[in-house]
C-alpha cells in the first residue's frame, strides 16, 4: 500500500518505526521500496556520495530535480521526500515556494529543509500552499562551516532546550515531520515525546519514531570517513536486497541504532 503522510502520522501513533534511506536513482528506488523502506530521501548528500565533494554546499536545485525525477519513477509504494539545496530556500518564503514547487512537480511528495525556528514563517507559507515539509534540525550539513566541522548538537542543557523549543515551534508552524541529526539520544527522546508529528533520527538514538541512513554508508560503499552512527548492513548479507531488508527489520524492531551508534 502507498505510504502517505497520513501513514507516517499513524505509524507514530501506533508506535511503529519508520524506515527511511537516501536514494538517488530509479533502480535503487524500486529495490528499496520492494525491501520495505517507507520513505526515500533524495538527500543533498548526493554531493558527497554521487559527486565526490567534501560537503553538500555546491549541490544545485537542477541536480536535486533530476535525481528526484529518477527516484520518483521507481519509488512504487515508498513516499518520496526531496531535499532543498543550499541557498534555494533561505532568502524568503516566496523563494522557498518557487523551488519547493519545482521538486513537487518532479515527483516529490514532501520537501526537507534545514534550519530551526528561523524557518517557521517559510514552513507556514509552504504548508498553506499545499507543500508538506520535513524540517532538519540538530546538525545541519549545509551549515558545516558555521559549526566549524561535524559536531554533535544539543549537548548542553541550554542547547537541548533550544532544540526542543525549535521542534515545537516548527510543529506549530505546520511541519509534517522533524529529522534530527547528531543529537544526544536522551535529547532526541525528549523531543520525540513532546511532538505529535514523527521524528526521524540519524545519529539521534533509538527513541526517534524512525531512522535514516545514507544508502552508500549502509551498503559500505562510501570511501569517506565513517560516522559513529553508521552500520554497514552488507556485513553478513548475500545481496543488496537482503542488506536493505536487514536494515528495515533492525529499524522496525528497534535493534538499530544500538548504543555504539549513539551520542
Ligand atoms: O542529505 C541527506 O542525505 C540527509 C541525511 C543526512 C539525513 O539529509
Amino acid at each position: 500500500m502507498k505510504t502517505t503522510l497520513s501513514t507516517l502520522h499513524k505509524m507514530k501513533q501506533d508506535g511503529q518505526k519508520i524506515a527511511m534511506l537516501t536514494c538517488y536513482d530509479a533502480s535503487f528506488a524500486s529495490l528499496l521500496s520492494d525491501a520495505g523502506v517507507d520513505v526515500l530521501l533524495i538527500g543533498d548528500s548526493l554531493g558527497n556520495v554521487i559527486q565526490g565533494k567534501s560537503n553538500t554546499l555546491a549541490v544545485t536545485m537542477e541536480q536535486m530535480i533530476y535525481h528526484t525525477e529518477c527516484v520518483a519513477r521507481g519509488a512504487k509504494d515508498a513516499l518520496v521526500l526531496a531535499d532543498m539545496s543550499f541557498a534555494s530556500f533561505q532568502l524568503s518564503p516566496q523563494q522557498a515556494f518557487e523551488n519547493a514547487a519545482r521538486l513537487m512537480a518532479a515527483g516529490a511528495e514532501m520537501v526537507k529543509l534545514e534550519g530551526g525556528m528561523v524557518m517557521a514563517e517559510t514552513i507556514d507559507f509552504l504548508v498553506q500552499r499545499g507543500i508538506p515539509v520535513c524540517e532538519h534540525i540538530g546538525f545541519q550539513p549545509q551549515s558545516v562551516n558555521a559549526y566549524g566541522g561535524y559536531k554533535v548538537q544539543g549537548k548542553s542543557a541550554t542547547e537541548a532546550e533550544v532544540l526542543k523549543r525549535d521542534a515545537l515551534a516548527l510543529q506549530a508552524a505546520g511541519a509534517a515531520m522533524i529529522l534530527m541529526e547528531m543529537v544526544p539520544a536522551h535529547v532526541a527522546k525528549t523531543v520525540t515525546e513532546s511532538l505529535a508529528i514523527p521524528t526521524i533520527g540519524i545519529g539521534a538514538g533509538p527513541d526517534c519514531d524512525g531512522q535514516v541512513l545514507v544508502l552508500h554508508d549502509m551498503l559500505g560503499v562510501y570511501p569517506g570517513k565513517k560516522a559513529r552512527f553508521v552500520r554497514n548492513f552488507m556485513h553478513g548479507a548475500n545481496s543488496i536486497q537482503s542488506a536493505v531488508e536487514s536494515y528495515v527489520k533492525a529499524v522496525k524492531s528497534g535493534a538499530f541504532p544500538a548504543d555504539e551508534h549513539c551520542y
